[in-house]
């Protein structure tokens, strides 16, 4: 079943609005989370549309691979004092802000999703409404509302919720996982450190960063409200992910398998000293047991990305 295409895949399209006709000409755009895996391709995206893009951005060197037109506003949401006029004149706040998934980013004690996503996003919010920003859209997670004891998912729900009572008109995407968080899985390949827990029979569709910044896109030009569950043109089971990043390594696809009470163990065991680190433990358990999958947007396949991966 590996590779499953659940609909012809279709290739990107737009979201259709029969409201389309009323959309502004020129939209100024502020983009959080602009550095970010999925955050530089919507720049890019909204750039390549002729919107006029603003990026938030905490360190000005992670801004330098953004199209040259792109403004850089340097701030942190964390302390909005950073913030100053970061609102100031926009239409739209895209937010993709979070953060990060990647256990090797941030490093071991760095704090944990409810310290940042949601503080974070819920400072951008409220200084939106108060500047008249018209729309807000933020990028949720595949069944995010689902598992209210999961931490990731609580938060990323927490802020989905907020942004619907905003009295703004908003864009909420709840995307299957991006491709980009099965990039280490190739060279855990090469390296034979890769672990398979659980039987990892759970299926899920990921999608393309660049294919999903299509959909963001859309959803910034829009002028209406939509909650977007989104992902990519395949469904496959965990294991078979495990098996794609062995392909693209050139190895025989061998894994060392791990019950799921070792996940589970681990993060209620470094709870206290490492939140993020617990958490992200915590979910990776659920989507070894869960399928997490979404509508089929965008064309790009895994094994192309996997296998065009640069070697460290
Ligand atoms: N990756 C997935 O598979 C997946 C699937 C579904 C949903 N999502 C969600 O989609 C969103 C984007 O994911 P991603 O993989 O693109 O994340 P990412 O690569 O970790 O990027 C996160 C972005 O947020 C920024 N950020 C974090 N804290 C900030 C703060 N206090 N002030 C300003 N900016 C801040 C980061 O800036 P720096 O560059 O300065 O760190 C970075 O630009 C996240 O909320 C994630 O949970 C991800």
């Amino acid at each position: 079943m590996k590779g499953r295409i659940p609909t012809p895949p279709a290739i990107c399209t737009k979201i259709e609005d029969p409201e389309d006709g009323n959309k502004p000409s020129m939209i100024r755009v502020l983009v959080a989370g602009a550095t970010g895996a999925l955050g530089q391709h919507v720049v890019r995206e909204l750039d390549s549309r002729g919107l006029t893009v603003r990026a938030l951005c905490r360190v000005r060197e992670r801004a330098a691979s953004l199209p040259i037109r792109t403004e850089i506003a340097l701030g942190d949401a964390l302390r909005p004092r950073t913030l100053g006029g970061v609102l100031s004149d926009v239409d739209v706040v895209f937010s993709c802000l979070g953060q990060s998934l990647s256990p090797r980013r941030l490093g071991f004690r760095a704090p944990g999703y409810f310290d940042v996503d949601v503080p974070a996003n819920l400072t951008l919010l409220r200084r939106a409404v108060r500047a008249g920003v018209r729309r807000f859209i933020y990028v949720s997670a595949c069944q995010a509302s689902r598992f209210p004891d999961i931490d990731y998912l609580a938060a990323h729900a927490q802020v989905a919720q907020a942004v619907r009572e905003s009295g703004l008109e908003y864009g909420i995407l709840e995307p299957a996982p991006f491709f980009s968080q099965f990039h280490a899985l190739v060279h855990q390949a090469r390296d034979r450190r890769l672990m398979q827990f659980g039987p990892s029979t759970a299926r899920t569709n990921p999608i393309a960063e660049e294919d999903l910044a299509f959909v963001c896109a859309d959803l910034v030009e829009s002028a209406r409200s939509h909650v977007v569950p989104v992902g990519g043109p395949e469904i496959f089971t965990r294991r078979e992910i495990l098996e794609e990043a062995c392909a693209a390594a050139r190895v025989p696809a061998r894994v060392q398998r791990m019950p799921t009470w070792v996940l589970d163990t681990g993060g209620w065991a470094c709870r206290a000293f490492a939140p993020r680190l617990a958490q992200l433990a915590e979910y990776h358990s659920l989507q070894c047991r869960e399928d997490f999958i979404a509508p089929p947007r965008g064309a790009r396949r895994l094994s192309e990305y996997l296998r065009d991966l640069p070697a460290i």
